[in-house]
């Protein structure tokens, strides 16, 4: 297999392949069949670009006829796997007799991340190989198995040192001398238990899907598939008639157009436009040891990075350190990191309280507190201390690149990598050009993104950037909704049932709700423009109540928990200041309008932002909000799930909401010309 970059099976591959298989059955000459990759990677899998096309005609070489002609081969077959072998891939190597492999393999079943199920046999082949308990966790799971976990499963068979192409070789004689035995998973139960003896496995499998995958389509097909393997034990080709029939479900399933759209957005959006490589970051500086600058240290040290780390003195050095030690012996612990991971970072992080420390960096990322004064301040303290060539990036969730580039000589060399909280742990970073960031800067930034496994969006640089700038009219909605006379609990509930992990007043008490209150006790905002939302945070913060963080915020958190729980008080002190601020009050809205007045500002905002160019393309806009912000993938991002609805229906929604509650609700012209053309907001 040969076909680059990753050897997906479309037409172009499938149909040779299928060729060269029959063809080497039929030839009486062909002792072995090795199944081998030209690539880095084994395969990945079907063409998830072949997804939303028309379904082939059967006697077109489809996925399923490969594994069959594998299945039906005269020969024995191995596939030799030194690298990915995904999804479909995997399902090809299971319908080879052996699977031999490199130190550098690795097998997976993402489909469930694309809404699918593996469709080519792997929900029957795996289970009869593996057993169904394995079988189960790779195809809910999703992750990755390396190559000696395989081999420790039965996955694979044999591990070959040195060239692996010899080694396959010197392998396939082996067969040969000992008479070319077949072993077709296919033939027999395997390791399939007896139905009576597979429920336990089906009712835990069952609960953690109810645990961790609420809302999803696919994870209850996939035990389906899996108990159909355990019923048609004796019957290979029934179970594989069951899993096809499922595997279609979801194909033509909203959830995995939602998800292939995610799946290609990403990747779009990484390229940042240029897809130029940028500079490779050798050393680097971070200016600020608090919960984002410990994080964002944290994700140059696992790249292998050797980082600084600059505060005002040894105290807060050492309280920020003590953190990121922590979580990295936490990441540990959990599997996140490999073992030995946490000293070998912390090994490449050193600490510093003089700027002068920081010269050998070539990048460095500021991650102060949000104050545009100190900002300047310290990006023109840099600016003094690192060597021409060095970027300097803020790590700022609003403000104006602009303005801090010009305290330094290098305004081309300065941009912003606005990360998300747990910066270690969420992947999206918006990269903001500032009027003067050069092209080589920006490409530095993506690269140095990619390379910490993060998901890079560009976005220009305009106040909340692209974010936090719908943020604002989702949370505005929240809290109309709340002063109209909806509970928190019923606004919270319709969003978590939307597939949201949090509502909106859970998001504002795991915040905290003493940020804003302190930032606008500090600047000395007038009372009279606090927003509603801001003045019930004010009222809250003024009755000790911040939050999570000390229990009390618009809900309670008993002991430390993390689950909310309704408190009558901030119910009066709702519809007090619903009567102050001349709310009329009735009943509380419907799940349906709840949603839509929540989710609707996301989708007109990010309208907005095409038209302002802040973002390039909606699916840059989806990606923030599913990897920043928790909207379900499986939704596709806001403006994909806009464009599901059809634009028509909710700019006529938008419409119905200004007409009740004014020009807050005044549709983007980009929504209305999008709705009138038909199709949605990206032209492709
Ligand atoms: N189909 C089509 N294109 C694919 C693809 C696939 N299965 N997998 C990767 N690509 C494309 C990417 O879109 C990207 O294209 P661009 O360069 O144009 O953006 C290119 O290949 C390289 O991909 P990555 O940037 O992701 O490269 P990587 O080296 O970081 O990762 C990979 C490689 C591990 C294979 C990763 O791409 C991956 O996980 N791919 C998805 C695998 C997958 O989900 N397979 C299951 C498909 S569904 C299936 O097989 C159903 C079935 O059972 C019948």
């Amino acid at each position: 297999m040969s076909a680059p970059p990753v050897n997906a099976l479309g037409a172009a591959l499938r149909v040779p392949l299928l060729e060269a298989i029959r063809a080497a059955s039929a030839d009486d000459s062909v002792g072995a069949v090795l199944l081998a990759s030209g690539l880095k990677t084994w395969c990945a899998g079907a063409d998830i670009r072949e997804f939303g096309m028309p379904e082939l005609p059967a006697s077109e070489a489809s996925l399923t006829a490969l594994c069959d002609a594998l299945d039906a081969c005269r020969k024995p077959v191995t596939a030799v796997i030194g690298g990915v072998a995904y999804g479909g891939g995997l399902e090809l190597a299971l319908a080879c007799d052996y699977r031999v492999v490199s130190g550098r393999a690795r097998f997976s079943f993402p489909e469930v991340h694309l809404g699918l199920l593996p469709g080519a046999g792997g929900t029957q082949r795996t289970p009869r190989l593996i057993g169904i308990e394995a079988a189960l966790r790779m195809c809910l799971e999703g992750k990755p198995v390396p190559a000696a976990e395989a081999l420790g499963s039965g996955l694979a068979d044999r591990r070959l040192d040195g060239d692996l192409a010899e080694a396959a070789f010197a392998w396939a004689g082996e067969l040969l001398e000992k008479g070319s035995p077949s072993r077709k998973i296919s033939g027999g139960p395997g390791q399939l238990p007896e139905l009576g003896e597979a429920g336990a496995a089906f009712a835990a499998a069952r609960e953690q899907i109810a645990r961790k995958m609420r809302g999803r389509h696919s994870p209850e097909l996939i035990v389906q598939c899996i108990e159909q393997a355990v019923a048609c034990r004796d019957d290979f080709r029934a179970g594989l008639a069951e899993e096809r029939r499922r595997f279609v479900q979801c194909l033509r399933s909203p959830q995995s157009k939602a998800l292939s759209h995610v799946f290609f957005a990403e990747r779009s959006a990484a390229r940042g436009g240029s897809g130029a490589p940028g500079r490779a970051v050798e050393r680097a500086a971070v200016v600020g040891c608090g919960t984002m600058g410990g994080g964002i240290a944290m994700n140059f040290a696992i790249v292998g990075i050797p980082v600084t780390v600059l505060e005002t003195d040894a105290d807060a050095l050492e309280r920020g350190l003590a953190v990121v030690r922590r979580n990295f012996e936490r990441s540990e612990s959990s599997g996140r990191l490999p073992a030995g991971a946490a000293k070998r970072c912390m090994a490449l992080i050193s600490s510093a309280t003089e700027y002068s420390a920081l010269a050998g960096a070539d990048f460095a990322v500021e991650a102060v507190y949000e104050n545009l004064d100190l900002k300047t301040r310290i990006f023109s303290r840099l600016d003094e201390a690192l060597a021409d060539e060095a970027v300097i990036a803020s790590n700022t969730s609003y403000l104006d690149i602009d303005r801090m580039a010009a305290a330094t000589s290098r305004p081309q060399q300065v941009l912003g990598m606005h990360f998300f909280s747990p910066a270690n742990i969420m992947r999206l970073v918006e990269v903001i050009e500032g009027s003067h960031s050069s092209k080589e800067t920006l490409a530095c930034a993506f690269s140095l993104a990619s390379r910490m496994n993060k998901i890079p969006v560009w976005s220009a640089n305009r106040h909340g950037f692209i974010g936090n700038r719908m943020l604002t009219g989702y949370m505005r909605e929240a809290y109309e909704l709340l002063f109209e006379g909806t509970p928190p609990e019923q606004v919270d509930a319709a969003l978590r049932d939307f597939g949201l992990p949090m509502g909106p007043f859970q998001m504002a008490d795991l915040v905290g709700l003493d940020l804003g209150w302190r930032a606008r006790e500090l600047a000395k905002k007038p009372v009279g423009e606090r927003k509603p939302g801001e003045r019930l945070g004010d009222a809250l913060c003024e009755r000790g109540r911040f939050g999570q963080k000390n229990g009390l915020g618009i809900y309670n958190y008993g002991g430390g928990s993390r689950v909310p729980e309704s408190e009558p008080m901030v119910a009066a002190l709702i519809e007090e200041l619903a009567a102050e601020l001349g709310y009329r009050r009735g009943p509380p809205a419907e799940q349906e309008e709840i949603v839509k007045r929540c989710l609707y500002p996301l989708v007109n905002i990010g309208a907005g932002l095409l038209e302002e160019g802040v973002a390039r393309a909606a699916s840059d806009i989806d990606v923030v909000y599913v990897h920043g912000y928790g909207f379900p993938a499986w939704r596709g991002g806001p403006m994909h799930y806009a464009e599901r609805q059809g634009l028509a229906s909710v700019l006529e929604d938008i419409r119905g909401f200004q007409a009740r509650f004014g020009e807050r609700w005044a549709p983007s012209e980009r929504l209305v010309r999008q709705a009138a053309a038909g199709g949605g907001f990206d032209k492709r």
